[in-house]
């Protein structure tokens, strides 16, 4: 699909922002209006996004689609250059430059009819449009999410709607059960001995902990890997993951794979090998904000992301 558009009157090169919806200093949604977009995704696909012509591909799962309305949803956590750079200058009304996709492998659903679906940080949002397929697919869905805090829950009523049950778990617990995710999934496997499937999307560290949570159980295990992709079709190998003794391209090959046979030391490896440029690419833009702003005015705040895609919600 182009990943360059015109949109209607005064034909704008872009993708426009329709609704931005903030749920923590660091975690927002923005509605797109992609009609085209909208009509191809399916769960479990992302796309790339250019901010503007000096800015760098960044790939986003699409959290939600409606395909009467146009729109793909996407929900953002700032953990660096790139996604502050969007959480600062992107309010309704503000065009993305490019918004290329869908790309990935949608989720096979499978004849699964019993499944745990499992978000935390930056996976909440993407585990939703996997949630609504299993269940129109006639699935009983286990919901389980992850939040540091209460204040920080969000789409507690879209889970809720497509959850037969739903387990929050906060850090605090000011909500839910305190702890983990992964306490979460223990409770669910003990309470149903007769789990399909387990899907994760989390940062890699709870992915792996999942997998592992599951395996003497032999429950299959899927999960959502993040490695640092460029193209997003293949071409440039910076997705390269190990699954078993197989080299596997994020993009094109997953981004769904099995959790028991992912090598999720070398994703994580993999994940920090660009963090000097990173940080100097962050400063660099926050210094660049800091001359822009008159005198008391506040900019591009605080330090970078220290977990990066593994930050949290
Ligand atoms: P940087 O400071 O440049 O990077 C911070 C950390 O993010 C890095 O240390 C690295 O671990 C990771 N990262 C950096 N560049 C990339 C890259 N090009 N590709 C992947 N990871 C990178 N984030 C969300 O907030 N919402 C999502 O829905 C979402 N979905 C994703 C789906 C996929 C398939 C993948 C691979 C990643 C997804 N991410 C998502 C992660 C997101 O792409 C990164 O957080 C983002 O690129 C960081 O850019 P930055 O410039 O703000 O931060
Ligand atoms: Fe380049 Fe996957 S992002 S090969
Ligand atoms: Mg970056």
């Amino acid at each position: 699909m182009d990943d360059r558009h015109e949109t209607g009157a005064g034909c704008e090169a872009g993708f426009k922002i329709v609704t931005r919806e903030d749920f923590s200093d660091v975690t927002f949604l923005l509605e797109i209006e992609h009609p085209l977009m909208a009509k191809a995704a399916r769960p479990g696909q992302f796309v790339i996004v250019i901010l503007h012509d000096h800015g760098e591909r960044i790939p986003l799962t699409i959290a939600d689609f409606d395909r009467r309305r146009g729109i793909v949803t996407l929900v953002i956590q700032a953990v660096g250059k790139s996604t502050r750079e969007i959480q600062q200058t992107c309010h309704v009304g503000a065009r993305l430059m490019s918004v290329t996709g869908p790309m990935g492998e949608p989720t096979d659903l499978g004849d699964v009819r019993k499944v745990v679906l499992v978000g935390g940080g930056l996976g909440v949002a993407p585990i939703f449009p996997q949630a609504r397929a299993y269940k129109e697919n006639g699935a009983y869905v286990i919901g389980v999410v992850g939040f540091r805090t209460r204040e920080l829950v969000f789409w507690e009523d879209k889970f809720g709607a497509c959850c037969d049950e739903l387990i929050i778990c906060s850090d605090d617990g000011s909500i839910g059960i305190k702890g983990l995710v992964t306490d979460g999934i223990a409770q669910a496997i003990r309470k149903h001995g007769d789990i399909d499937r387990l899907v994760a999307i989390d940062p890699p560290i709870m992915m792996k902990a999942a997998a592992e949570a599951t395996r003497p159980h032999g429950i299959e295990t899927v999960v959502s890997l993040n490695p640092i992709m460029v193209d997003g079709t293949g071409m440039c190998g910076g997705c390269r993951v190990k699954i078993g003794d197989r080299m596997k391209f994020a993009c094109v090959d997953g981004p769904d794979f099995d959790g028991h046979e992912v090598d999720f030391d070398d994703l994580m490896n993999r994940l920090k090998r660009y963090r000097t440029e990173e940080k100097l690419a962050f400063e660099k833009w926050s210094e660049a904000c800091r001359q822009k702003l008159p005198d008391g005015a506040i900019g591009a705040t605080g330090a970078i992301g220290a977990g990066g895609a593994a930050g949290e919600s």
